[in-house]
């Protein structure tokens, strides 16, 4: 199926990078069974950007220094290379794809690796050292440093938006991995992929939100698992 697609795309979720060591949000051990979200609601970075940035460390950039890619990044990296893939629409933001060698990525929640500032909104790549002390400032204008990724209340940046519908809309084979479904706009994408006519696979060891009436194919097992067998069933072993 995969040979034959004129424009597969994949949509990735937590689950793909469980097994680089980072934790997923829902399900057993998951990040909201041990953090009130609140910490990553916008209002409370305005008013406690010390604390909020503290907690995103121990919630997000501390996995983030150690982790690397896994198989499961590492073939999409080559499907793409491969033109049997497109694009890569994550919800993740932890640049595994792109470190695993992916280039169209499209981050729908944005990224770890950016930082923005609140006041002028200029962007910086993301380095260690902004965190040496809390909260961390532009060296533009001393205004505060945000990560780069999206706060609940802020909106879905441009141009990854247009870019993942359009994505959604022109597929003819969707590849979901490891996503729940649980989470809007984000969650839209499949079922739009679906009603433009596209074959829905997914890889995922849980029943999703999509597995009853959105999923065509669905492969129960881990990303790694099953991207290994589609590598070598590409490879024609
Ligand atoms: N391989 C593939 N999928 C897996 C694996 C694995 N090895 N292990 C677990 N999963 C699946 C789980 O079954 C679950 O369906 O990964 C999914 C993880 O779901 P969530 O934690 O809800 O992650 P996600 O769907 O990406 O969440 C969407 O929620 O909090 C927001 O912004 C956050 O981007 C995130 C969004």
């Amino acid at each position: 199926m995969l040979k034959n697609a004129q424009h597969a795309v994949a949509f990735t979720g937590a689950g793909i990078s469980l097994e680089s060591g980072i934790p997923t949000f829902r399900g057993e051990n998951g990040l909201w069974s041990k953090y009130d979200p609140k910490f990553l609601e916008l209002d409370y970075f305005y008013r406690n950007p010390q604390e909020a940035w503290r907690l995103n460390i121990e919630v997000f950039y501390q996995h983030l220094a150690r982790t690397k890619p896994n198989p499961a990044h590492r073939i999409l990296a080559g499907l793409e290379k491969k033109g049997l893939i497109k694009a890569v629409i994550t919800q993740n933001i932890d640049n595994l794809h792109q470190q695993a060698g992916s280039n169209n990525v499209i981050e729908f929640h944005g990224s770890s690796n950016r930082l923005f500032c609140i006041e002028c909104n200029q962007q910086v790549e993301f380095k260690w050292e902004y965190l040496d002390s809390l909260p961390p400032t532009c060296q533009n204008c001393q205004g505060i440093l945000k990560p780069g990724y999206i706060f609940f209340g802020e909106p879905i940046p441009e141009p990854a938006r247009t870019l993942a519908f359009q994505a959604a809309e022109t597929a003819d084979l969707f590849l979901v991995i490891g996503t729940t479904g649980e989470v809007q706009p984000a969650s839209f994408l499949p079922v739009i992929a679906s009603r433009n006519g596209a074959l829905i696979i997914e890889i995922n060891p849980a029943k999703s939100n999509y597995y009853l009436d959105i999923t065509d194919i669905y492969l129960p097992g881990g990303a790694t698992h099953f991207m290994t067998k589609i590598e070598a069933g590409l490879a024609g072993q």
